[in-house]
């Protein structure tokens, strides 16, 4: 293990916006789909990783509340592809500790994923080792609006004041209200934009990008973002002398 990463400053919680499949399976002159099935080596090797580094919360944009834009049969097969993945991947995550969580618009989707996603939450709630959290027609202000608009609903039924409303309040209605915010995101693909993940919990979050497609993003990538991460000096407002004794 390269030195930096026998520091403790591990992130708690790592996000990572999984892109470039599409140009990853076009490079090869394959259908896209092929790249989004390719893709699926690189979470569950991720995932490993993650565990073995010590990160406590892996949360992984598997599928945003744009990606319903894409061609029917590409929103099809994709969503196939997380039914196959559950298939295949709940028993070895559940012996490795992992407790599987999922974010998003659930009643957008199709009956037969949502089985899968309530029997491998369920199956797997009491485990304490890493927490994986896959978003699944997840958007950042669909997040938000949805807990502004429950606690609208409380204000006018007389439960809450108006003016006690604070942030507080609203993290606790977020769909990551019992997880801390993530410390680390990384983007594949060569992008550098946030694409409406979770736009409210990123907001200290130290940002990776780099060019690797995700269907090559390995433990080399991903230990070079935690080398990243190690060196930053997380300021939250404060001058770089008030924090210079709390590197991450
Ligand atoms: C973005 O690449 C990727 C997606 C929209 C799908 C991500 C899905 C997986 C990696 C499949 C497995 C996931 C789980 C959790 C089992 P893109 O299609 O936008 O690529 P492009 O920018 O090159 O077109």
């Amino acid at each position: 293990m390269p030195e930096s990463q026998s520091t403790t400053c591990v992130p708690r919680h790592v996000a990572i916006i999984m892109d470039g499949n599409g140009r990853w399976a076009r490079k090869r002159a394959l259908p896209r789909h092929a790249g989004h099935r390719s893709g699926v080596k690189s979470v569950r090797e991720t995932v490993e990783i993650a565990a073995q580094r010590g990160v406590s919360y892996l949360t992984l944009f598997a599928f945003s509340s744009e990606n319903w834009r894409r061609p029917a049969d590409e929103v099809r097969k994709l969503m196939g592809l997380f039914i196959d993945a559950l298939r295949r991947e709940v028993d070895d995550l559940h012996r490795n500790n992992v407790r599987l969580q999922f974010i998003g618009a659930r009643e957008q989707l199709d009956t037969r994923l949502l089985d899968k996603i309530t029997a491998a939450e369920e199956r797997t709630a009491d485990n304490d080792g890493l927490h994986l959290i896959v978003a699944v027609a997840y958007g950042g202000r669909w997040d938000i609006v949805e807990a502004a608009r429950r606690i609208g609903e409380r204000a006018a039924a007389g439960e809450i004041d108006p003016a006690d409303i604070g942030e507080d309040m609203l993290a606790a209605e977020l769909q990551l209200a019992d997880v801390p915010d993530p410390d680390l995101l990384i983007r594949t693909g060569g992008e550098h934009r946030i694409s409406n993940f979770l736009l409210w919990n990123l907001a200290y979050a130290e940002l990776w990008f780099c060019d690797v497609l995700w269907p090559d993003f390995r433990q080399r990538e991903f230990d070079q973002a935690l080398d990243f991460y190690a060196q930053r000096q997380r300021r939250y407002g404060h001058t770089g002398d008030q924090r210079e004794a709390v590197k991450c």
